[in-house]
């Protein structure tokens, strides 16, 4: 073997490697699954709607009323939905989610050794704003849309009866249930203060004309 033999031997060895390396390359950038940002899964089950029309969130009964038809005993049967998330017990663990125990007007990502989303903290106000059972309906009916950004990976609870019977289940995770907001009152009632309407009676808006 002279050595012109050895250099084309050696030459069309590199060029295999090269051309291997290189679809190497390619098909990892076209096969590439890159890590997910977060583990675990997500829990993006849709209610079966066939294909119908989806009640626009805006036309939502006001909890109120669906808590007084609500049932917690068949709650608790949808809780085992959220339980792939969350624990329900006092001092029960946090796992991907929250523990839930007396989150009924508990202060937003408030509650001890769970580290919130930060659109979770924004939507808490640094706090103030608690878990009310109206607050519950909105969050509940569809998370991502209600708190823009939220970690939790659940899809929602469209339907209003099974929404009101976990809400009616999660009001029992407590020492002390706290009342069931009055039906037929206003849909933010449960809200804090800012909630206060204009007594009956109260001056019109419009200024009055000023006489002649
Ligand atoms: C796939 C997991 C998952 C499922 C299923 C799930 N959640 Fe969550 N949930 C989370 C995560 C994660 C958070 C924290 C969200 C954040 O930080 O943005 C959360 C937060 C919450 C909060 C706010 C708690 C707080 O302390 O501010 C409530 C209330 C809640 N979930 C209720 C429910 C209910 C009720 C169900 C069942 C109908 C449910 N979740 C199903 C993962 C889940």
């Amino acid at each position: 073997m002279d050595s012109n033999e050895v250099n084309k031997l050696l030459g069309g060895f590199l060029g295999t490697c090269f051309v291997i390396f290189s679809i190497g390359l390619v098909s990892d950038g076209l096969f590439a699954s890159p890590a997910p940002e977060k583990p675990g899964f997500a829990i993006e089950a849709q209610e079966g709607t066939a294909g119908g029309p989806v009640a626009p969130a805006a036309e939502a009964k006001p909890i109120a009323d669906l808590l007084a038809a609500a049932s917690a005993d068949k709650g608790a049967a949808i809780f085992k939905k959220c339980q792939a998330c969350h624990s329900g017990e006092k001092g029960g663990p946090n796992k991907v989610g929250p523990d839930l125990w007396d989150v009924v007007d508990r202060p937003v990502a408030e509650h001890a050794g769970f580290a919130y989303s930060s659109g979770m903290k924004d939507f808490s106000k640094g706090g103030q704003e608690h878990w009310t059972y109206d607050n519950l309906n909105h969050f509940l009916t569809s998370p991502k849309k209600f708190v823009k950004g939220t970690a939790m990976g659940f899809a929602g609870l469209p339907k209003d009866e099974e929404r009101a019977d976990v809400i009616a289940y999660l009001r029992t995770l407590s020492d002390n249930p706290k009342p069931l907001p009055a039906p037929g009152a206003a849909a933010d009632a449960s809200k804090p203060a800012d909630a206060a309407k204009p007594a009956e009676g109260a001056a019109p808006a419009a200024p009055a004309a000023p006489a002649q």
